[in-house]
């Protein structure tokens, strides 16, 4: 479920006219609901059980108030950069509920976790293993940690988003698990509470995560027999939400509840503390992006409408070929078109839909990119020297710009002329 409707013909957050968004903070701008972000953190909870560490993964959506929002509720957080650890705990999230996952943290992300006191480390190498113990002990401390489990079982929407295959980068391989948790736990810096996965993202191949958890749980369990029973289990994140579908869109609370139920199955009988780390199932549904119609260029085969976001504000079509639905802001039972909508930027990658079925649009329409709430504005940039795209979130028909546009000042600043030719 989602809290964008229809009202009076209107596109509406929680009860905003995304026209009265549109007027104060201009467009492209991406508009988050706080009702949803709340309800999918509620639903993952219940369906995972209440007793779970549930550590939302800040890549997809880093925004302050999304943040917060979450923090309100209880949520941990998974982070995966310094940057990532300084903006949970900005937000409210403790340290006590951060996890540091990763395949190339540097000595100075591990020493600013280890100084934090975060939960937990999930490492990904033997090197790491290193690193983290001498730091850690170097400062009187023990680092609590998991060692993420390659279980060379990968899935996941797209090649680019699939993390457990035996040809990805992600964790330490099945043959050598065994062998580096008993390092781990004959090394002076580190506890090692259990092991760790993330096979991948835009999963509903449920049964491929069951597989992955299942050897997982074999590891463990083999691990205990020889006198190491572990204390954690962290199940990473994954879980898909649909991208493509109709009007009215929803992501159902089934999906979830069958995670939860296979999830409950898998650990029968294992007593032990349940981490898991979503992303998009919590904010893809949570935010749209709201664009304005500049043009259309009419071909003899096609007609393109040109908005005013671009690839640079939403990455996911160009980077991953991801359908997003577009909604007009204003609702029309006219007779529809095939459009193609293009964003301003030289590249033909700029492209955030092919021959899509659109009521009629003209120059000043707004339409609004949905499902644009996870990896979205957190993977934005600044390419064609754009503007980083600005945030707002709703909450019960009041908002609230949670990052404002960047200024041509701000842009322009960030460089330095070299003294040579200063
Ligand atoms: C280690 C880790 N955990 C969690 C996630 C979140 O995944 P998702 O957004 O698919 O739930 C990711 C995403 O890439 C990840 O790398």
């Amino acid at each position: 479920m989602h809290h964008f409707d229809y009202k009076n013909g209107v596109l509406h957050a929680e009860g905003v006219d995304l026209n009265a968004i549109a007027r104060e903070v201009g467009t492209p701008v991406y508009v988050y609901s706080s009702a949803t972000l709340e309800r999918h953190y509620r639903v993952f909870k219940e369906a995972v059980g209440e007793k779970s560490h549930v550590f939302y993964a800040v890549k997809a959506n880093g925004n302050l108030g999304v943040l917060m929002t979450l923090a309100k509720l209880g949520a941990g957080a998974d982070t995966v950069s310094e940057g990532e650890i300084r903006k949970a705990l900005a937000a409210g999230i403790p340290a006590s509920r951060i996890v540091f996952s990763g395949v190339g943290k540097s000595a100075d992300e591990l020493a600013f976790a280890v100084e934090a006191g975060i939960y937990q480390v999930n490492v990904e190498s033997e090197g790491e293993l290193e690193v983290l113990s001498k730091i850690a002990e170097a400062r009187g401390k023990r680092q609590a940690i998991v060692l993420r489990l390659n279980p060379e079982i990968g899935a996941g929407g797209h090649a680019k988003i699939t993390t457990g295959g035996a040809a990805n980068k992600f964790g330490v391989s099945l043959g050598e698990a065994e062998r580096l948790y008993i390092r781990a736990a004959n090394m002076p810096g580190v506890a090692i509470k259990g092991l760790a996965l993330h096979i991948g993202s835009q999963i509903f191949d449920f049964a491929a995560l069951e597989a992955a958890f299942r050897r997982m749980r074999a590891l463990i369990e083999k691990l205990a027999a020889q006198g190491l029973p572990a204390s954690r289990l962290d199940f990473g994140g994954g879980v898909g939400v649909p991208y493509e579908i109709g009007y009215p869109f929803d992501y159902g609370t089934d999906s979830l509840q069958t995670y939860g139920k296979m999830v409950r199955e898998v650990t029968q009988g294992l007593d032990l503390e349940f981490g898991f780390e979503p992303g998009r199932v919590i904010a893809g549904n949570a935010g749209l992006l709201l664009t304005k119609v500049l043009y259309l260029n009419e071909r003899a085969d096609k007609t393109f409408v040109v908005v005013d976001a671009a690839m640079n504000d939403l990455l996911r079509p160009a980077m991953y070929e991801a359908h997003h639905e577009i909604w007009p802001v204003r609702q029309s039972t006219g007779t529809k078109r095939a459009y193609d909508v293009v964003g301003p930027i030289c590249e033909s990658s700029d492209t955030f839909a092919t021959a899509r079925e659109l009521p009629e649009l003209k120059p000043d329409d707004l339409v609004a990119i949905m499902t644009a709430g996870a990896y979205g504005a957190s993977m934005s940039s600044t390419y064609n020297q754009r503007l980083l795209v600005p945030e707002v979130l709703v909450k019960d028909g009041e908002f609230a710009i949670t990052r404002p546009r960047q200024t041509f000042e701000e842009l322009l600043g960030t460089d330095r002329a070299p003294g040579w030719l200063a």
